[in-house]
């Protein structure tokens, strides 16, 4: 399996801080932001990663990153996302990496307490199709959110007015190459990007999308509460930790 870092974007809503360089190269506690995804897919066993980047600052993660040496990457290559277009106008990108195997996508700005080892077993035993991994949140319209009955997700809403369930979807995603046939199929949204929520709907409308809840705290680090949140989670319990390596993923339950 091959992973995704997606690190494009203008990163404008934690402007000024991101005038003169990209939001995933800001420090998050005592590393920069991007390392925290990198490392999610390193602990799942990935070493072979490509970071979409974009914005006037992408030299920098060549010097930041170089060759992988700091994660032992058996390889790192890098790409260029030209505007912000959304995240699977990024990840589309990816596609000659690619080459026809599954995939995980991690959003730049995604930070977890734990690992993601459970759900990447799971998806490993899936033939095709996609998994998300979920988590309750206190903001759910702040994310993709999904419906729920039964322990299904039914369809899942960006950034809804009014959320369906308390869970959001987490910027982890696993993919079998159908991915970037599914972006294609795909059109800009009221916020004028492509959404990655489209292709997960797709992926639920032909019964190939499967879920997990993750363990542990999980944030975004897009704004400045979260940003703020991420660096005191990071700080106080610290990211990325081991426990639980390959137990079974949690799913969804009748009463959740
Ligand atoms: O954090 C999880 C959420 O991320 C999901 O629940 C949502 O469904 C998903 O749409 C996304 O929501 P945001 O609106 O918070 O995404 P944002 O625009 O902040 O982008 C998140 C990361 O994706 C960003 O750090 C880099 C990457 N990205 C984003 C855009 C818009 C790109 O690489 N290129 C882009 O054009």
């Amino acid at each position: 399996m091959k992973g995704v870092v997606l690190a494009g974007g203008k990163g404008s809503r934690l402007s000024p801080l991101t005038r003169v360089t990209n939001k995933h190269l800001l420090p998050v506690y005592d590393r920069p932001m991007i390392f925290y995804p990198i490392q999610t897919l390193v602990d799942a066993g990935i070493r072979d990663i490509i970071v979409v980047t974009g914005g006037q600052n992408s030299g920098d993660f060549l010097r930041l990153l170089s060759n992988g040496k700091d994660f032992d990457l058996r390889r790192i290559h890098y790409t260029y996302q030209e505007g912000e277009g959304g995240i699977a106008d990024a990840l589309r990108l990816a596609e000659p990496f690619v080459e026809g195997e599954k995939i995980c996508v991690v959003l730049g700005d995604n930070i977890i307490e734990n690992n993601i080892c459970a759900s990447k077993i799971a998806f490993d035993k899936q033939e095709k199709g996609a998994h998300i991994i979920l988590k309750e949140v206190p903001d759910p319209e702040r994310f993709g959110c999904p419906e729920i009955s039964d322990g299904r997700i039914l369809g899942i809403e960006e950034k809804p007015k009014v959320p369906k369930s308390n869970f959001a979807v987490t910027g982890i995603y696993f993919y079998d190459a159908t991915v970037f046939e599914k972006i294609g199929r795909t059109k800009p949204s009221w916020r004028n990007e492509l959404e990655i929520t489209d292709v997960n709907n797709m992926y639920l409308h032909e019964g190939t999308l499967t879920h997990s809840l993750l363990d542990g705290w999980w944030t975004d680090a897009g704004t400045f509460e979260s940003l703020l949140r991420a660096t005191n989670l990071a700080a106080e319990t610290g990211a990325n930790k081991m426990p639980g390596r390959g137990a079974p993923p949690r799913q969804l339950k009748h009463a959740e």
